[in-house]
C-alpha cells in the first residue's frame, strides 16, 4: 500500500546550530510514518533510519539507545541500565527489565564507615558505585523477541558515530567541560572525554575505543560484552581502585520480563513499568487519588489543581519509601497500594483548607536524594507498534568512570539502593529496608516508561529523565493530556512541580503562575525555585493513523520521521 505522507512542521522550531549542522526539531505531525523523540537529535535520525529501512519500532529503539551511548555520553549509556515498555500490533503488552544489579560482593553496610554514617561520596562516584550493567541484556532480550531487522544493522549508526565523531552540542560542552576534574580524578587513563583545551559547541568528540566495544558486540552478541576482552576491561578497571564487580557477575547478568502495570485512567489503559521501578505503582496511585476529587474541574496549575495534585503526590511518595523494592527480593504490595479500597482511605484526610503534614501520611524516614539525569525515548512505527524506553547512567555521566579499553562510562547506580537502611534517622524512625542492599538485587528505580492506550491502541507515548521528578512529571503529562485537554507542545512545555513527601516542599519551575503559589503559601505550603524538571518525550496518536510527536524545549531533545 502506498502510504499518502502528511508531514509538516508547526509551532517547530528548528534549530541549526552553527557549525554543528544538526537539526532539533521540536514537533513533527505525520500519518501512517514512524517516529522516533530522543534526547540527540543524532539519535532520533539513528532510530529513524531503521524504521526507513523497514524496521520496526523495536528495532528503532535499539538503535537509538545504542546511537545515545555514543552521541549523549552524559545518560545515553552501554555502562548503565533501562526499562522497556511495549505494545505490539497483536495487542502484546510487555515490559522489560534490564536494570543493574548489585555485585555478587556488595552487602547491606558496604558505603557505611566505622561510626555507621552513609559515605555517599563511595556510592555516587568512582568504581564502587556500579552497578552490573544491564543494557546490553536488554537490547538483545529485546531484540531476540521483537526484532526484525539483523542486529549488527541496529548497532551500525553508532559504530559510525563513534569512529567518525560528531559535533558537540553546546549543551554538552558546556558539561564535558564542568565535570572534566571529575573525569581526571576518577580515570588514570587518558579518556575521549577531555581535552587540554575547554570543549567548544561543533568540536568533535571521536571514541574509537567505544567504536571498538560496539564492534565486538556487532560479531559476538552479547557475549561480545559480557565476556571475553570486554568484560575483562571492566573487571580489570574494576581492579583499579575500590571496584567489586567480577567476570562472574558479568556472565550471570539477565534482563527479566515483568507484567506490565496496567491500569485504567477514565476510559483509557494506562500500561508503565512494575516494580522494581516506583514509576508504574506512584503513577497509579497519583493518578487515581487525584481522581477522586475531579480533576477535570479545574484549571491546569490552579490552585485547586496543583493542591489536589502534591496531596496524591505526598501520599504515594510515602508508600515508595516504606513498601517499594525489587520484587525478586521483598514481597509486592502493588495491587494493594493501587486498590481503591486503600487509595480512598488514604485520602481520607485530604482537605482543601490546609496542607496535610508529612508525618501524618507516613513514618518519617530518610529520603534519599536521587540524581536526575537519565533519558527517554518515545518511538511509533507504521506497523502499530510502540515503545517507551527510559534508560540511565543514574548521575551525569554515572560513576565518571571511563573503561579503560572499552572507552564507555559506568553507571552509579548503587546510589539508587538505601545506602543507609534499618539505621535510625535524626526523627528516630527507621525504614528503607525494601531497598536495602542484596547481591544481586535490583535498586529501586523511578524511571517510567509509559503507552496510554484507547481502544487498545497506543494513543500516548510518554516518558522523562529527572530521578523522583520522573513519576510526577509523566503524572502532570497525563493529567494534561487528558483532564485538562492542553495542545502537544503544552502538555510538555508548560511549567512543571514536584513534591516527593519529603522534603516537605513544592519544588516549581520559574514561569510557574504566582497566584497559585501565593494562594498555596496560606494554606502552609512551603515553595522552592528549580531549574528545570524533566525533560519529556511524548508522542500522540489518533485511531487514524494521525501522529504527533514533541520533544521537550528543555533540551537539545529532537524528533525523527522515517
Ligand atoms: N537512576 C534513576 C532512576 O532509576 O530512576
Amino acid at each position: 500500500m502506498k502510504f499518502k505522507i502528511l508531514i509538516f512542521l508547526s509551532f517547530i522550531q528548528i534549530f541549526q546550530a552553527q557549525f554543528t549542522n544538526i537539526n532539533i526539531v521540536k514537533e513533527i505531525h505525520s500519518k501512517d510514518k514512524g517516529m522516533v523523540v530522543s534526547a540527540h537529535p543524532l539519535a532520533s535520525e539513528a532510530g529513524a533510519k531503521i524504521l526507513k529501512m523497514g524496521g520496526n519500532a523495536f528495532d528503532a529503539a535499539i538503535a537509538t539507545q545504542f546511537a545515545l551511548a555514543v552521541v549523549y555520553p552524559q545518560a545515553g549509556n552501554i555502562g548503565g541500565g533501562g526499562f522497556l515498555v511495549g505494545t505490539t500490533n497483536k495487542g502484546e503488552k510487555f515490559a522489560l527489565d534490564y536494570r543493574e544489579t548489585a555485585p555478587i560482593k556488595a552487602s547491606k553496610d558496604m558505603y557505611l564507615d566505622e561510626k555507621g554514617n552513609a559515605n555517599t561520596d563511595l556510592s555516587q562516584n568512582g568504581r564502587l558505585a556500579v552497578g552490573v550493567p544491564g543494557s546490553i541484556s536488554g537490547m538483545f532480550y529485546t531484540h531476540k523477541k521483537f526484532g526484525k531487522l539483523p542486529m549488527s544493522a541496529l548497532i551500525q549508526p553508532a559504530i559510525d558515530l563513534a569512529e567518525k565523531g560528531f559535533a558537540v552540542t553546546l549543551r554538552e560542552a558546556n558539561l564535558l567541560n564542568s565535570t572534566k576534574e571529575d573525569f581526571l580524578k576518577h580515570n588514570s587513563h587518558k579518556t575521549a572525554f577531555t581535552k587540554d583545551i575547554p570543549w567548544k559547541q561543533g568540536d568533535l568528540l571521536i571514541q574509537k575505543e567505544l567504536a571498538n566495544t560496539l564492534k565486538a558486540i556487532q560479531k559476538n552478541g552479547e557475549k561480545g560484552f559480557y565476556e571475553g576482552k570486554n568484560a575483562q576491561f571492566l573487571v580489570d578497571e574494576m581492579k583499579k581502585g575500590n571496584g567489586i564487580i567480577s567476570l562472574e557477575d558479568l556472565k550471570n547478568y539477565k534482563t527479566r520480563e515483568r507484567k506490565v502495570l496496567s491500569f485504567d485512567y477514565k476510559g483509557n489503559e494506562i500500561i508503565s513499568m512494575p516494580l522494581p521501578s516506583s514509576g508504574g505503582p506512584l503513577l497509579a496511585q497519583m493518578l487515581k487519588m487525584a481522581s477522586y476529587e475531579n480533576l477535570e474541574k479545574y484549571e491546569q496549575n490552579s490552585p485547586e489543581a496543583l493542591q489536589i495534585m502534591v496531596e496524591a503526590e505526598r501520599r504515594a511518595y510515602a508508600d515508595r519509601a516504606e513498601y517499594m523494592g525489587d520484587p525478586d527480593f521483598i514481597e509486592d504490595k502493588t495491587q494493594m497500594l493501587i486498590s481503591d479500597e486503600y487509595l480512598k482511605n488514604r485520602w481520607k484526610n485530604f482537605s482543601f483548607e490546609k496542607a496535610t503534614p508529612s508525618a501524618d501520611v507516613g513514618n518519617i524516614i530518610s529520603q534519599p536524594k536521587e540524581s536526575e539525569q537519565t533519558t527517554h525515548i518515545s518511538i511509533i512505527d507504521k506497523f502499530g507498534n510502540a515503545a517507551s524506553i527510559t534508560t540511565t547512567l543514574n548521575g551525569l555521566y554515572g560513576s565518571k568512570v571511563v573503561v579503560k579499553g572499552g572507552g564507555y562510562f559506568l553507571n552509579n547506580e548503587m546510589d539508587d539502593f538505601s545506602v543507609k537502611p534499618g539505621v535510625p534517622n535524626m526523627f528516630g524512625a527507621v525504614g528503607g529496608e525494601a531497598n536495602s542492599i542484596v547481591p544481586n538485587k535490583r535498586m529501586l528505580s523511578s524511571m517510567t516508561p509509559t503507552i496510554v492506550l484507547k481502544n487498545g491502541k497506543p494513543y500516548i507515548v510518554v516518558g522523562t529523565p529527572g530521578g523522583t521528578t520522573i513519576p510526577t512529571s509523566v503524572f502532570q503529562s497525563i493529567v494534561n493530556a487528558i483532564d485538562f485537554k492542553l495542545s502537544p507542545n503544552f502538555v510538555i512545555n508548560a511549567p512543571k512541580f514536584h513534591h516527593q513527601w519529603l522534603p516537605e516542599v513544592i519544588y516549581t519551575e520559574k514561569n510557574f503562575p504566582q497566584h497559585t503559589i501565593k494562594v498555596l503559601e496560606q494554606k502552609n505550603y512551603k515553595f522552592e525555585n528549580r531549574n528545570v524538571i524533566g525533560r519529556t518525550e511524548m508522542i500522540f496518536l489518533d485511531e487514524n493513523g494521525n501522529a504527533i510527536a514533541v520533544a521537550d524545549g528543555r533540551g537539545d531533545d529532537s524528533v525523527a520521521v522515517e
